[in-house]
């Protein structure tokens, strides 16, 4: 211990740090022992005072003698910049509050600032230094303030900053700057990006840290007791309705998809039951339904945390009520007074129509409905006028209207459409149902080696084509067969199990060469099932049509229900959830995965009010209807599985690809030409590499995993909260190793961006012309049953047939407009690699270098994306009249562009 060398002046002999307070004033000092001597007579001599009083009680009455240094400091200024859109600031100007908060600027007293010393004296926290930041410019969405700070030098490194917001209004902090005033040197950079609510709504102070980033046992002393106190305000108490202003992380079932207390509303619950299963959702706290406690009531807005919201540009582009309004009021309206709504297109001249000349719209009450209705929520309708609605041409119809009809077109959708997740490679004949077949009938396939073999012309026998790995399959046997005959009940559509199976040509192209369609027998009805294959004569192409029909709506639910919602939105829910609950936001692995968590929270409970919900526009347009969120979480009982969400294990379990240590990335692709996993595994690679190297900064030894308690809790929430149906399964990962954890991470950021980009962003391109994708299937096979007039007109008129089986006329325009809006990049998109708001890790010159190889990375992908859509060599991806694979390039402009990789699902 160093003993001061000073005899004068003194205090006394007491060496603790100790609290003082001056005579007449509020300000508060802490002093160091050794230097109290000086403070001590700093003070005195500037403030003119004679002695300070101390109030721990040994100190009490201690004067100041003699004449020290005075101590040091520094002076700092904040600069913060906050964010608000023209629109808010013009309707805000308007209100009362904004008026009083006006007078707020004036008087200077807007936002009160508190800096945190990351030190401690003596166990507890430094005494904040605060001042008021006065507003200093105001330039379009940014508004800027300044405040400046006397630091003394022993203040410490500054770790964070409190911020009360002393408006009558919420503020958007963007971020929050503090440099030396003197030479302009930055002290602390404080990235915030967070809405900040007034005083009078939230009286707890908010404290943003600055960017440096911590493992808890880290954590500097001064910020131990902050860190743990923002994730216990982050979780909530678990009680009581959540307001729009809160910032509250927490878990409920799907319990509020239905309306229990209205009319024939009421679904199942999803999550929490054996029967069905599913992820979590964000915690609302709406009151029980009367009728089924277990069920929420339903409301106009869903809740999210306050940071989860959309920004104002954003909500402009997606419009919530347009959205909410397209179901609640202009579907039943529409079902209701719209000439006929069970009326499909009359003939293909009319679908064509919807993007040339336009729809004729029926009127409601005077007022089409699509007339004010989807102006509002897509561009895709470039006209509407009086009467009239049109739809941009989907890129796919743009360069080939004939491609629909194409066998290998419809084939080729497999490896490079918008589901590539549910092709597999055939690995026995013959393909076996798991089903018990006292209850669902025969278990092995109907496509018999014969047929195989006839189809492909006795190339090769059926068992060489499956030795060979020739043989693929898209399976919805099993999956749909049991929903079959429930569906059918329902009024408008039709089910089957099926299965279409394809041979990998030498040319390394996909043929279907057969479709078994089934009906499970029933107390009623004996088992039917056909297998359907290409056909040169009229009857059985027209059939072969038909079956391509049925299986393409079976494909559309697939995707949208399974690939799209369950595989990519639902499930990344609860990472988000626990994120913000269990790790706080100075952690290295929050702010690694922040940026892929923007808005999927909010497109989550839009779609929860409108897409997903009873009689929302999924049930309302897609095959199974009110089943068909049932058969989501039959899926995910069935089949979802974290560590197979990895791209490269996805791709080993559906045979497509094996391991290959000598193969670029490890694996080696069964069909050389696949696009989706071609290019996805150039992007997978990127993501793994740049993970990696962020894990290995920030734990350079696996011990560090082991022993790093917010993430250990994090990673078991995310398991027995977040996806508490399936907290038991063997193959949740450990996260013991460097390995294991950049796999695991790799694996939500893949999801996240890759994943959810593969199935979203094509989505008008391809099934903007429903004809190539049908959302539903209305009527069964004309041959089924053979005694009906539905034979007899098919024979007349196969064209009608086909045409009766597409989606109605109300469906496939409500569909078409909800596509184009889900396939739409907003102008503030957010890209993988991309410099996004608030990442911190920029901060860091080992990171940084890190993150520009990433992005330099993903430029090289996008060049070698483009060089691959020109190689005549790929013939899955280019060719006369061909949409090229471009959902796997990871930048676009705004708009639907057919490619893009947004960090995050934000739409
Ligand atoms: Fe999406």
């Amino acid at each position: 211990m160093v003993t001061p060398q000073i005899t004068k002046p003194q205090i006394n002999q007491y060496y603790s740090p100790r609290l003082f307070f001056l005579p007449n004033s509020r300000s508060a000092y802490k002093l160091e022992r050794t230097q109290l001597l000086y403070q001590s007579y700093y003070l005195r001599k500037n403030r003119g005072l004679t002695s300070i009083r101390c109030i721990a009680g040994e100190m009490k009455g201690a004067r100041v003698q003699g004449t020290p240094k005075p101590t040091e400091s520094t002076k700092l200024k904040a600069i913060l910049t906050v964010r608000a859109s023209t629109v808010e600031r013009f309707l805000d100007n308007l209100s009362p509050t904004q008026v009083l908060d006006n007078l707020q600027d004036l008087l200077g007293r807007s936002l009160l600032l508190e800096l945190i010393s990351s030190e401690v004296d003596t166990g507890s926290e430094k005494k904040t230094i605060s001042a008021y930041a006065q507003k200093v410019s105001q330039d379009g969405q940014e508004t800027k303030y300044e405040s400046t700070f006397t630091v003394p030098n022993n203040f410490g490194e500054i770790g964070g900053v409190f911020v009360t917001n002393v408006y009558h209004n919420e503020i958007f902090l963007q971020d929050l700057i503090l440099q030396n005033d003197k030479t302009g040197a930055a002290a602390a950079t404080i990235s915030c990006n967070s809405w900040i609510q007034p005083k009078s709504v939230s009286p707890d102070k908010r404290v943003f840290f600055t960017t440096k980033s911590y493992l808890p046992d880290q954590t500097p002393s001064g910020l131990k007791s902050l860190r743990k106190h923002e994730l216990e305000l982050k979780r909530g108490n678990g009680k009581g309705e959540r307001k729009s202003t809160d910032r509250i992380y927490d878990y409920d079932t799907y319990n509020d998809l239905g309306d229990p207390d209205s009319g024939d509303r009421a679904r199942p619950v999803l999550g929490g039951t054996k029967v069905f299963p599913y992820p979590r959702r964000c915690r609302t706290g709406r009151p029980q339904s009367k009728k089924d406690p277990k069920s929420e009531t339903r409301s106009s807005t869903f809740y999210v945390p306050r940071d989860e919201d959309f920004s104002k540009v954003k909500q402009l582009q997606f419009s919530t009520t347009a959205l909410t309004s397209l179901l609640h009021a202009a579907l039943p309206s529409a079902q209701n007074v719209v000439i006929d709504t069970k009326s499909g297109f009359p003939n293909f001249n009319e679908i064509t129509v919807l993007y040339n000349e336009g729809f004729q719209i029926p009127k409601v009450d005077g007022i089409g409905f699509f007339q004010t209705l989807i102006p509002r929520i897509s561009d895709a309708i470039q006209d509407v006028s009086d009467k009239v609605l049109r739809f941009d041409v989907p890129e796919m119809l743009e360069r080939d209207r004939f491609s629909w009809l194409r066998d290998e077109e419809f084939a080729r959708q497999t490896l490079a459409g918008i589901n590539p997740y549910a092709i597999q490679l055939v690995k026995e004949l013959p393909m076996k149902s798991k089903l018990d077949p006292a209850i669902y009938g025969t278990a092995e396939s109907a496509i018999t080696t014969d047929i195989i073999e006839k189809e492909i012309n006795g190339i090769m026998t059926a068992e060489e084509a499956v030795h060979q790995k020739k043989l693929f399959v898209v399976d919805y046997h099993d999956l749909l067969l049991p929903y079959v005959h429930k569906v059918r009940a329902l009024e408008g559509t039709t089910l089957y199990g099926s299965r279409s199976l394809f041979f990998l040509t030498d040319e390394g192209i996909l043929k279907p060469i057969a479709i078994e369609l089934t009906r499970p027998p029933s107390p009623t009805t004996p088992e039917w099932r056909h297998v359907f294959v290409p056909s040169s004569d009229s009857t059985g192409s027209w059939l072969w049509k038909l079956a391509k029909a049925q299986v393409c709506a079976h494909d559309s639910g697939h995707h949208e229900l399974i690939s799209h919602w369950l595989r990519t939105h639902c499930s990344v829910e609860p990472y988000i959830i626990a994120t913000h609950r269990q790790l706080s936001e100075m952690h290295p692995i929050y702010r690694l995965l922040h940026p892929h968590f923007r808005y999927t929270m909010k497109i989550n409970a839009l779609a929860r009010q409108a897409l997903i919900s009873a009689r929302g526009i999924i049930e309302s347009s897609f095959s199974p209807l009110k089943y068909s969120m049932e058969l989501s979480s039959v899926a995910y009982d069935q089949t979802w599985r974290f560590d197979l969400e990895a791209l490269p294990a996805d791709l080993i379990r559906r045979g497509m690809a094996v391991k290959d240590p000598a193969a670029e990335h490890g694996l080696k692709l069964v069909i050389d030409d696949y696009p989706f996993a071609n290019d996805g595994l150039l992007i997978w690679s990127a993501i793994k590499n740049w993970v990696q190297e962020y894990i290995s900064h920030y734990y350079p030894d696996s011990a560090q995993i082991k022993s790093d308690t917010e993430l250990q809790a994090w990673w078991h929430e995310v398991r027995t909260r977040g996806h508490a149906d399936k907290k038991d399964e063997p193959w949740w990962p450990i996260l013991d190793t460097q390995e294991s954890l950049t796999q695991t991470l790799t694996t939500i950021i893949w999801v996240a961006s890759a994943h959810h980009a593969a199935v979203n962003f094509g989505q008008y391109d391809y099934a903007g012309f429903f004809p190539n994708r049908p959302t539903i299937a209305r009527i069964n096979m004309p041959t089924e049953d053979m005694t009906t007039d539905q034979l007899k007109n098919f024979l007349q008129k196969p064209e009608d047939t086909l045409l009766d089986s597409f989606p109605t006329q109300i469906q496939a325009t409500v569909v078409m407009a909800v596509l184009n809006l889900l396939s739409t990049h907003s102008s503030d998109e957010e890209y993988l690699g991309g410099q996004a708001a608030g990442l911190t890790w920029l901060n860091d010159p080992v990171m940084k270098a890190a993150y520009d190889r990433f992005y330099t990375r993903l430029k090289e992908i996008e060049y070698k994306i483009d060089a691959r859509n020109l190689d005549p060599k790929f013939r899955n991806r280019s060719g006369a009249g061909l949409v090229p694979y471009k959902l796997m390039k990871p930048f676009s402009d705004a708009g639907v562009t057919g490619m893009g990789i947004p960090n995050s699902i934000s739409i």
